[in-house]
């Protein structure tokens, strides 16, 4: 019972090495005692990074929302597990108690059924941040099919590509969605993609903005008349340990989204254990992310992680300027939040706007503060520390990633001593290590490399959905037997980590994984565009911001460029959405290349970053001369 909840430091250090010189006995303990199984596991573990193959609990049997819902009815069947909170203030928030989400997630499992889907098919869920988006995820675990939930900012190309990708025939959407003063057309959006999805044959749709949409007959049924019909008994389908529960697309440096497939109970066993440790949940304490549940963050930490504790956990509609930029601190105070975790960019974003909206609010029931999704600079830390947590609330600079499935570095509490921009120590069995450019360990403190995970951990991904060499490939063939996370780390003299940023193409911008390829194929399919190269550069509120290099094809005729600036970004907003829009675009006579063709981002990078002292060798590219060019024009 102990090491499901660790208190002090000394106690961390006691079972981290414990959990690390027998990793099976100790997850076999938190797993035995924590959890309802149908069946116990034959093998606690089995694992090789060389295929990769990666098994946790073989042989056991469970259903997840056993675990996140039925075990907890009967001392906790009134107690909230959804405090929903609306986007306009002036509406009602919706407690929704663990015996309201026991009726709800059935009633959607059985409609589900209804319209045939069974175990192991795959659902699209195309939700804005409504009880139903959590309800819809949950009830497609109960009965066993995988759900794919797209973030509902996504734009119809990108949504059609994940439809495909992974053969759902069922996407679940909603009339619309309110987003601040806007609404969104999302069944539009939804219409749109499916021209090009031939197989999906089903789409329910939630009311949510009233909107007059177009219903196409024999394929699209509203929802609530289906709920309403459906029973509130539907009993859980029996999974094994290793079935998939999800996929959730993330961006890689080349090529398509990839759909990572997380399974179903170490990813329980692993969220649920750091819930309970990173935010050192309390009965009764309420508990507040503000990530959207599109995204890893609000699987893990939304959803699953709260739930298989018996958590409150708020979902919050709206966004953080709306109706005025004291709203999270409005919600705070109104809920009691006592966990508060958001992301770096919101934090400067709201960190802009002064202290008089926060000075506004109490906010003493705040316990820990978290930040997610990219490295937290020191003046945001800071501000975060002194004016939110009043120096009281401890901060959780936590670090992990979509193929991570839970956080993998963090400091726990009132147990880990804070460090500004230090994710700190690894989470409890986490094996970090650090390798130089010639592939060696760094041992040792006082060193900085790129990071890697030596030991499998419960929760880590464990093939790219249709594409198991895509996955072998990305995360385990550039150092042998360890899994590479892309991110370059620095270990400083008492051991605590400071991730120091993506070491390949994928640029994070506001805390939103981007590929720069998928950004560029769009950029080229503007017709006046020949070629394009995309960059990060250090931008205030949103940490990174995107860079685009463009040249056009060569037709003789002048153009306007502003206009084309805002033709490009037009076609990036309907290929993948508005948060891959470029904040500049420079329009070059070429692009550096080495002798076989390749794009030399490194030197577009520096020259986006202003920082040109020390390009380094040009000679001995293609075109030399268009460096000097690019840096003459640079924006
Ligand atoms: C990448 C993963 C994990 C959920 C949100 C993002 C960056 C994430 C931190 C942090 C520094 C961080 C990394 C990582 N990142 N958290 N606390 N400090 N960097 O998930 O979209 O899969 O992105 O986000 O670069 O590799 P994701």
């Amino acid at each position: 019972m102990s090491n499901y909840h660790i208190k002090h430091l000394e106690e961390y250090y006691q079972v981290y090495r414990k959990s690390l010189r027998n990793p099976e006995a100790f997850w076999e303990e938190i797993a035995e005692e924590h959890f309802l199984w149908r069946k116990k596991w034959d093998r606690v573990l089995s694992w090789d990074f060389s295929k990769p193959e990666i098994k946790w609990f073989e042989g056991a049997q469970l259903n997840i929302t056993e675990n996140c819902i039925d075990r907890h009815l009967t001392t906790r069947g009134e107690k909230t597990a959804i405090l929903f909170e609306p986007n306009d203030p002036n509406d009602p928030a919706e407690h929704i108690t663990y015996n309201d989400l026991y009726a709800r997630v059935n009633k959607f499992a059985n409609v589900l059924k209804a319209q045939g889907i069974k175990k192991g098919d795959r659902v699209c869920i195309y939700l804005p941040m409504i009880p139903e988006l959590a309800i819809s995820v949950l009830a497609c675990a109960r009965i066993g099919a995988i759900h794919s939930v797209v973030f509902a900012g996504f734009s119809s190309t990108a949504l059609s590509t994940r439809i495909n990708d992974s053969d759902c025939k069922m996407v679940l959407t909603s009339d619309g969605s309110y987003r601040g003063s806007k609404t969104i057309d999302l069944k539009g959006i939804v219409d749109e993609a499916l021209e090009s999805c031939p197989d999906v044959h089903t789409v329910l749709v939630a009311k949510r903005i009233h909107s007059d949409i177009n219903m196409k007959s024999g394929r699209d049924q509203w929802l609530q008349p289906l709920l309403d019909n459906a029973s509130v008994d539907c009993e859980a389908e029996i999974m094994q340990a290793e079935d998939p529960l999800f996929i959730l697309y993330t961006s890689g440096s080349t090529g398509k989204p990839k759909g990572m497939v997380h399974t179903t109970a170490g990813y329980m066993v692993y969220t649920a254990y750091t819930f309970k440790n990173v935010f050192q949940y309390k009965e009764d304490d309420v508990y507040w992310c503000t990530a959207d549940i599109g995204w890893i963050t609000g699987h893990s930490y939304i959803v699953y992680g709260p739930l298989a504790n018996g958590a409150t956990t708020v979902m919050f509609e709206g966004v953080p300027s709306y109706p005025d930029f004291g709203r999270f601190w409005d919600i705070v105070q109104k809920h009691k939040v006592n966990q508060f975790y958001t992301a770096p960019t919101a934090i400067r974003a709201l960190a802009k706007q002064g202290t008089e909206l926060v000075e506004k609010y109490d906010l003493s029931s705040l316990k820990v503060l978290g930040s997610v999704g990219e490295p937290i600079n020191e003046e945001a830390w800071h501000w975060y520390n002194d004016n939110i947590g009043k120096k009281q609330s401890p901060i959780v600079d936590t670090w992990w990633q979509t193929e991570t499935g839970g956080i993998m570095v963090s400091p726990i509490p009132f147990v880990t001593p804070t460090k500004p921009t230090y994710a700190t120590l690894p989470f409890i069995g986490i094996q970090p290590a650090l390798m130089d450019e010639n592939g060696q360990e760094l041992k040792g403190n006082q060193v900085e490399g790129r990071l890697c995970i030596k030991f499998p951990w419960p929760s880590i991904a464990r093939t790219i959905w249709g594409n198991h060499e895509r996955y072998k490939e990305t995360y385990f063939s550039a150092y042998e037997n360890k899994y590479f996370t892309g991110d370059g780390a620095l270990r400083d003299e008492v051991g605590y980590y400071r991730i120091t940023g993506r070491v390949d193409d994928v640029i994070i911008v506001s805390g939103h994984n981007l590929g720069t390829a998928p950004i560029e194929d769009a950029v080229n399919e503007h017709p006046a565009v020949a070629e394009s190269a995309i960059v990060g550069f250090p931008h205030d509120v949103k940490g990174s911001a995107l860079y685009g290099y463009v040249t056009l094809k060569d037709t003789g005729e002048s153009r306007n460029h502003d206009n084309l600036r805002k033709e490009i970004n037009q076609i990036i907003t309907e290929h993948i959405g508005p948060i891959a829009k470029l904040d500049k675009i420079q329009f070059t006579s070429g692009l550096p290349k080495t002798r076989s063709g390749k794009i030399m981002r490194r030197i577009l990078r520096k020259i986006a970053h202003k920082d040109t002292s020390n390009l380094g060798d040009t000679s001995t590219l293609l075109n030399p001369e268009v460096v000097q060019d690019i840096m003459d024009n640079v924006l």
